[in-house]
């Protein structure tokens, strides 16, 4: 959702055009987190000005305004040091159009030019402030009081250091923000700082780094530090310490460097593997090739410095490969990642299961009072494909919860309860105040991630990486089935010493050892599934049922069919199928059916007669060589038994591929659906 891209090239020639390219190419990369607008700010070859350039709709639509504006010769020349800006907008305040893209500015000539993740939610305050002080705005957005209220101080207080009105600025805002700024007025800098939405810092140098690690300066204590005005009338009674960069520490300062300021790893791991993750209120800060890192005040258990971190990921990873979608690569590469997921964790030789980054915790949480499994969308949705397992493996109550709806309700929290996180980005607003809701009250806080140095990895005590690797499409495919395994091998971890259960974890072990070969089976469904699709794109609706095990199929097929192809669809619970769902059935109503031969079989097919005496004809996802189940219908999958716990790992691949072949049917971006981001980081 919204992406920040921004480069700074210190004493590394590069002319106006690579940079162009490089802004381009971060873009491209933030693409898959959702957004309707993009633009980007550089500085002009004519002395001191900065030229922006924004567009509504995709990264190539910005790519050939920019080819139009910048074509003359002296985009060639090299330039030793610059800093270039540029966003990916998804539109929160003010409709999606070239005057709410960002960059946003602070007055006409472009003095101070920013870049927003979030929501500033006191805008409308630091707005009028500003009105009342001549400034007139031009968008929508929330975005522009930022530029503006960097101006009005630069203004106010002449002698300040860039960084220093950032600072100021930040104490003015309410919500939630990740900024990248530039200026006219401080050529050669770029200073950025995030408050609950995700921003890292790249480093990239011609020689080794000389340090792992970048100071944190903290500002001066209060009774020594000047003071600025009381700002806004947002922030009546605060007092702006000003800060000081001098340090016992120095700051890193390398020769030649170049910076990256994104809003996740894929957009600079092709540049570079060092990182720094920014936490909540830092400002971090280049001049003169230096970075440096601020925080106004130094809590008691504040860190001295940021770790530079070595990113793991590769840039193939990032890559589409020879699939049409970053979707279909990422359901092909389940096999795989499964096996990641697993890796070093269940050791089939000795039947036993370690995660070693919950290990220490498991006294602790084996004597809770309940497990919370907490999360949203296909996140939430692996929460419900496990819960009965980890009520049976476990013993212990198990709850699964609406990151959002569990807000909402003010849910009471206790001391011993463990609460896991679930999520592929790990910064969904939802699912990040919730964790912080948990972790206020005492409760344990388990994460459940797919992005290392996310905000909910950082917050959690302890978790679990579920290693699925990096995921573009946004319809979530291959964290889902690694999200389910993590949780599994939670169950199995709880339950080792309870010897009523070996038989059933052995069971379970076994089945997750011939798992990927399995996936590989069902993968070869591709074509059939494809067949039914040509079935199926034309209708208006498409009702998937099933119970027990698989009824999480039922709900993540269908987020799966509506966020990928606009249709409608309702996973429903068969046992409710006579509680109303069944008077929607005729001899039109598109439905599948999961079927399987599991404690619950009986069950589903007194559902699946409910459906075809009514005229309905499912589709209908039965076990290989099951004969009798396939005899209710002209139209069914054979999918590979395995032991009924994983069976929905198993169910629900045949539904990402539907819903895959219906939208390229139905001509929809498969891997940027409409309205949709990535990652969810507003409430
Ligand atoms: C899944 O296809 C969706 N894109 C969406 O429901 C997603 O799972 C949800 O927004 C939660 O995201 P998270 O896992 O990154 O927290």
């Amino acid at each position: 959702m919204c992406g920040i891209f921004a480069y700074l090239n210190y004493l590394t020639p590069k002319s106006r055009h690579e940079v162009l390219d490089l802004l381009l190419n971060g873009l491209k990369r933030l693409e898959y987190r959702g957004y309707d607008s993009t633009g980007v700010a550089i500085d002009s070859p004519q002395a001191n000005d900065i030229v922006m350039v924004k567009r509504c709709g995709k990264v190539k639509v910005l790519e050939d305004a920019i080819a139009e504006h910048f074509s003359g010769k002296e985009y060639d020349e090299p330039v030793m040091t610059h800093v270039g800006i540029a966003h990916t907008r998804w539109a929160t305040h003010g409709v999606p159009c070239e005057t709410n893209s960002h960059p946003q500015r602070s007055d006409d000539e472009n003095s101070f030019v920013v870049v927003h993740n979030g929501i500033v939610t006191n805008y409308k305050d630091v707005k009028t402030f500003l009105e009342k002080r001549g400034y007139v705005f031009e968008s929508d957005t929330d975005t522009e009081v930022i530029a503006k209220l960097v101006h009005h101080l630069w203004k106010k207080h002449q002698g300040y250091s860039f960084r220093e009105l950032v600072e100021q600025v930040i104490q003015q805002l309410e919500g939630a923000f990740a900024i990248a700024i530039k200026s006219k007025h401080f050529p050669g800098e770029c200073v950025a700082s995030r408050r609950g939405s995700p921003l890292l810092v790249g480093i990239k140098t011609k020689t080794r780094l000389s340090t792992d690690h970048i100071p944190i300066l903290y500002g001066k204590d209060e009774k020594s530090s000047q003071t600025c005005e009381k700002d806004t009338e947002a922030s009546k009674t605060k007092v702006l310490p000003r800060t000081e960069s001098t340090s016992e520490f120095m700051p890193l300062e390398e020769k030649e460097v170049e910076y990256f300021f994104a809003s996740d790893a894929s957009a600079v791991i092709e540049h570079t593997n060092r990182v720094i993750y920014l936490e909540d209120d830092d400002v971090a800060a280049v001049r003169d090739g230096t970075l440096s890192i601020h925080r106004l005040k130094k809590c008691l258990d504040d860190p001295h410095a940021r770790e530079i971190t070595t990113l793991k990921m590769e840039i193939q990873q990032i890559m589409k490969g020879n699939y049409d979608y970053f979707m279909l690569k990422e359901i092909f590469e389940q096999p795989e990642s499964v096996v990641n997921t697993m890796r070093g964790r269940v050791r089939f030789d000795s039947k036993s299961v370690v995660l070693g980054g919950i290990k220490e915790f498991i006294p602790e949480i084996k004597r809770c009072r309940r497990l919370m499994l907490i999360g949203c969308g296909t996140s939430y949705h692996s929460a419900v494909a496990t819960r009965q397992l980890l009520e049976e493996l476990t013993e212990l109550p198990v709850m699964v919860e609406l990151a959002s709806d569990f807000l909402d309700r003010n849910t009471p929290i206790f001391r011993d309860d463990v609460c896991f996180f679930i999520s592929q980005s790990g910064e969904t607003a939802d699912s990040l105040m919730a964790l912080r809701y948990c972790k206020q009250r005492g409760a344990l806080i388990v994460g459940i991630t797919n992005t290392v140095g996310s905000s909910i990895c950082r917050e959690s005590h302890c978790g679990v990486h579920i290693n699925a690797g990096p995921e573009i499409g946004v319809a979530s495919t291959k964290a889902y089935t690694s999200q389910f395994i993590s949780l599994v091998m939670f169950a199995l971890v709880m339950s080792e010493d309870r010897l009523s259960l070996q038989q059933r974890r052995l069971e379970i072990i076994q089945a997750l050892y011939e798992l990927p070969e399995r996936i590989r089976q069902v993968l070869k469904l591709d074509s059939q599934v494809q067949e039914l699709a040509k079935d199926l794109f034309q209708h208006k609706s498409l009702l998937i049922m099933g119970r027990g095990y698989n009824f999480a199929t039922c709900l993540e097929g269908a987020l799966k069919v509506k966020e990928l192809t606009y249709m409608h669809s309702e996973g429903i619970m068969a046992g409710e199928l006579k509680h109303g769902p069944l008077a929607l059935i005729d001899d039109r109503m598109p439905v599948m059916m999961i079927v399987l031969r599991d404690p619950v079989y009986i069950k589903c097919i007194n559902a699946l007669q409910q459906v075809t005496s009514r005229k309905g004809c499912p589709i209908i996802i039965c076990e290989e060589g099951d004969e009798e189940t396939k005899s209710y219908s002209s139209r069914s999958l054979e999918i590979p038994r395995t032991v009924d716990c994983l069976q929905g790992i198993l169910t629900v691949i045949p539904m990402q591929l539907l819903s895959y072949h219906i939208a390229v049917l139905r001509g929809c971006d498969v891997d940027c659906p409409r309205n949709l981001a990535k990652s969810v980081t507003v409430e």
